[in-house]
């Protein structure tokens, strides 16, 4: 039953919500379109605001469901929560249902973070989110709460395979946005309000 839970979680993490947006309220794929990510952060590019909010907020809610069913199948076991939880990210990155081209796992991440980790991933996302004010960067902010959390981690008293997981899920998302590190370091990032380069 347990190892079932990791299988849910990839399928339930599958659900591509900025795909299925844009195909019921302009009949495109995301993916065409913007970066070309299926993400709320491209969402808000090609969609705008209210979308983007409800695509965060969907994604984030699969990372969260995937880590209480996980506890709940394993009987409350922190190893299933974890793996549960990063198979909706790797669900999200990579959907079986829409031909394994997903998003960075951003939003489903931050699911998974604040469930597991809550503390830390709340200092980090307050940096990161000061961050994208700052800068209207959201790969940078992205990243900074990936790092942040990971930095953060070891100072609480958390299971050891929550760091493990969320060091596997950092080293993930610097490698899904490898494109935006290029272009941050040369300045051509998309910026909050720009069109993506
Ligand atoms: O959530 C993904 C974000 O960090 C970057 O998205 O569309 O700018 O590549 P995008």
């Amino acid at each position: 039953m347990a190892f079932l839970s990791i299988v849910i979680g990839y399928l339930l993490g599958a659900v591509s919500f900025s795909y299925l947006a844009g195909q019921i309220m302009k009949k495109l794929d995301i993916r065409d379109h913007g970066s070309g990510n299926a993400g709320a952060t491209n969402t808000l590019r090609v969609l705008g605001t209210g979308p983007a909010v409800a695509v965060l907020l969907l994604d984030c809610a699969k990372g969260i469901a995937a880590v209480w069913i996980g506890y709940s199948m394993s009987g409350g076991d922190p190893l299933f929560a974890a793996l549960a939880g990063a198979a909706s990210v790797i669900g999200h990155n990579w959907p079986v249902y829409f031909g394994f081209r997903g998003g960075k796992g951003v939003a489903t991440t931050i699911g998974v973070l604040a469930t597991i980790v809550f503390w830390p991933a709340l200092a980090a996302g307050i940096a990161a989110i000061a961050s994208i004010f700052i800068t209207r960067y959201v790969s940078l902010g992205s990243l900074l709460f990936m790092t942040g959390t990971t930095i953060l981690l070891p100072f609480f008293n958390y299971p050891a395979v929550y760091f493990y997981t969320v060091l596997g899920l950092t080293i993930l998302s610097f490698w899904r946005h490898r494109t935006n590190i290029k272009r941050l370091i040369s300045g051509t990032e998309s910026r909050i309000g720009e069109k993506a380069s």
